[in-house]
């Protein structure tokens, strides 16, 4: 990586940052292939594209799941695709990724894979979640260990946690299965810790907002295939490719929202049944 990116400082007076997750490109090493009736390349393209037209962008996070067949390809085209963004940009693993071989290919590129990233009156601290071989995640001891020292030493900075894996049930039976399979105990922890403001993660290829105790809980749409929520089995949806925003406030408080493409362009293959 050319530099690791360990604090943004933000541009807007008031001292808030603004945040953007892109998450699930799975893109492939030839970017003509197509996943699920959608093209990873092109959908990418489209969601950066509309992106670079939002004000104000501080910081971008890649929620993992970058790559789909594990090319160094892949992620070299991630790092060009936001590169126009002319953006920081911090990613970290998902269950399609293995963290060493995804840090080597984005080495010497402008995505960097920083634990942790102070911006502004805020910090963001990235997690690996990914488990070898298993589409569930786990956040073993060795990180709840260093998450607890961290969260201690910065009991006044809001905080916001990212990872890949749910930690709570979306109501998709399918996709329950390959949830972070120590959720209850992860968010138990960070309960512990009124710094923690919310968690973002992606993996569920779908919007998500909601609240477990005073922890908020966000997650965004893919920027390829979404899944259909409340769905009991593998259902792709036609909803379009999205990316979050949020701005950060030196008080702690959070203004959130999902943005999709408009357009309809990306149609998902109605007959997939699995990936
Ligand atoms: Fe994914």
């Amino acid at each position: 990586m050319i530099e690791r990116v360990e604090s943004i400082v933000p541009q807007a007076e008031d001292g808030s940052v603004i945040l953007a997750q892109l998450s699930d490109p799975h893109l492939f090493a030839d970017r003509d292939n197509v996943f699920l009736g959608i093209n990873p390349y092109n959908s990418l393209s489209q969601v950066v594209r509309q992106l670079s037209d939002e004000p104000g962008v501080d910081l971008v996070l890649a929620s993992g799941d970058l790559s789909q067949d594990h090319s160094e390809a892949s992620y070299r085209q991630f790092a060009d695709l936001v590169a126009p963004l002319g953006k920081p940009v911090v990613a970290l693993p998902g269950n399609h990724d293995a963290i060493n071989f995804m840090a080597r290919s984005l080495a010497d590129t402008q995505v960097a894979m920083p634990p942790r990233v102070m911006m502004g009156d805020w910090q963001m601290i990235l997690l690996n979640s990914a488990v070898t071989g298993l589409p569930s995640g786990h956040v073993p001891l060795i990180q709840q260990s260093w998450l607890k020292r961290i969260l201690e030493e910065t009991e006044e900075t809001p905080t916001l946690i990212a990872l890949h894996h749910h930690p709570v049930p979306t109501n998709c039976a399918w996709l329950d299965q390959h949830s972070l399979d120590n959720g209850q105990e992860f968010l138990a922890l960070l309960s512990r810790y009124p710094q923690v403001k919310a968690v973002l993660f992606g993996h569920i290829h779908q919007e998500m907002d909601c609240h477990v105790g005073g922890l908020r809980l966000l997650a965004v749409p893919s920027t390829s295939i979404q899944f259909l929520p409340r769905s009991r089995g593998f259902v792709l949806d036609s909803r379009q490719p999205g990316y979050r925003l949020l701005r950060l406030y030196p008080d702690g408080s959070i203004d959130t929202q999902v943005k999709r493409l408009t357009g309809g362009e990306f149609v998902p293959d109605p007959s997939a049944s699995g990936y």
